[in-house]
């Protein structure tokens, strides 16, 4: 498919930042992108009915179209004018989780668009819990598409600055629901074959998952394949990354610093200062892996704004939200060799 190019008019945008919802349903509703505040991260959002609207959020983030859009509902009765088949574990997920951050990828019905889901039989479907969605999903009345609202590749926003710093002139209008609390993106679980698969961690913890559905098994991304190529679209390697490099460090290893270089901390708990670095940013002071979550991306966007030269990153315990932590801190350090 084609989109728009490079001198296209959406470079010409204003971006208003505000709390008017029926502002933000009224330009959604005439084919225009509007920044939408969710529990977990702000997303880009579109009129999923309308293909050119549509078109336009893939030109907005620079996203390559194989990696689909997820589709946003405001109720779980709204499911069936998006999916054409709802099987029990989806009917099982959707009670016990939804609004909340669990995305579902069901067969899709026909009228849905292939440029939503990048040509592929399924659609991810969620409904999100933020009151500011709810409202904008029951103004426009209509099924909204939209992925994390940042440039393709980089650091999800969990504020409307952080999408005004990533996407001005590319959005109308950034609705402003103050700052994301769940903070990370949400679990996409696969319901098209007998066994679920987890696409991606996220939000909603894995154990949790398994308790309510029995076992899934996660897609893994494969490091010598294209990103085309990946067994699910969107696993991509190198992805939510910083633009400076980034460094992984043991939940118990001791932060030090590299030699000559400017360095920055990020980390939880309750460990002593570490001499040496530039500027540390302790996301939790516990091991709460909620609040660690909830502040995650905003602290890796401000050290990746502090001109260092490395980020070192504490690496979380390997359980619920840490999972999905873990996964970004991964995707966001692969591809650097030091
Ligand atoms: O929490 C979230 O999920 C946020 C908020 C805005 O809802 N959205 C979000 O969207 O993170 P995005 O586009 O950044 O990530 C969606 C992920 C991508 O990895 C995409 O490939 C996958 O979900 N996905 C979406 N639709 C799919 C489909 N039909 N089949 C397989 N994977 C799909
Ligand atoms: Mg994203």
């Amino acid at each position: 498919m084609s989109v728009k190019g490079p001198d296209s008019e959406l470079r010409e945008m204003q971006t208003d930042v505000g709390t008017d919802v029926e502002r933000a349903a009224q330009l959604l509703l005439s084919g225009r992108l509007v920044g939408m505040p969710t529990e977990t991260v702000y997303g880009l959002a579109a009129d999923a009915t309308n293909a050119r609207a549509v078109a336009a959020v893939f030109e907005s983030k620079q996203r390559p179209t194989f990696d689909p859009l997820i589709v946003h509902v405001a109720s779980a009765a709204q499911l069936g004018d998006v999916v054409a088949e709802i099987p029990e574990r989806a009917v099982i997920l959707a009670r016990a989780v939804w609004p909340g951050p669990l995305t579902m990828v069901l067969p899709k019905r026909p009228e849905i668009s292939d440029l939503v889901t990048a040509g592929l039989p399924g659609v991810g479907v969620r409904v999100p819990q933020h009151p500011l969605a709810q409202e904008l999903l029951r103004r426009t009345g209509r099924p909204l598409a939209a992925p994390s609202a940042n440039p393709f590749g980089g650091i999800s926003p969990t504020t409307a600055q952080h999408v005004v710093d990533g996407l001005w002139g590319r959005v109308d209008y950034v609705l402003d629901g103050g700052p994301c609390g769940v903070g990370v993106e949400s679990t996409v679980v696969s319901l098209m074959s007998d066994t679920p698969v987890v696409l991606r961690p996220g939000g909603f913890p894995l154990e949790a998952l398994e308790r309510l559905i029995g076992p899934v098994e996660r897609a893994v991304t494969d490091p010598n394949r294209d990103d085309a190529a990946q067994p699910a679209p969107g696993m991509l390697s190198r992805h939510y990354a910083p633009r400076t490099p980034l460094h992984l460090l043991g939940t118990d290893e001791q932060a030090v610093t590299l030699s000559g270089r400017r360095c920055g901390l990020l980390t939880w708990g309750a460990e002593r200062e570490q001499p040496g670095f530039e500027r540390i940013i302790r996301i939790c002071e516990q091991a709460d892996l909620q609040i660690c979550a909830a502040n995650f991306f905003a602290g890796l966007r401000d050290l990746d704004s502090a001109g260092l030269d490395v980020i070192i990153a504490r690496r979380f315990p390997d359980a619920g939200l840490g999972i999905a932590l873990n996964d970004r801190l991964q995707r966001g350090a692969s591809g650097i060799v030091e």
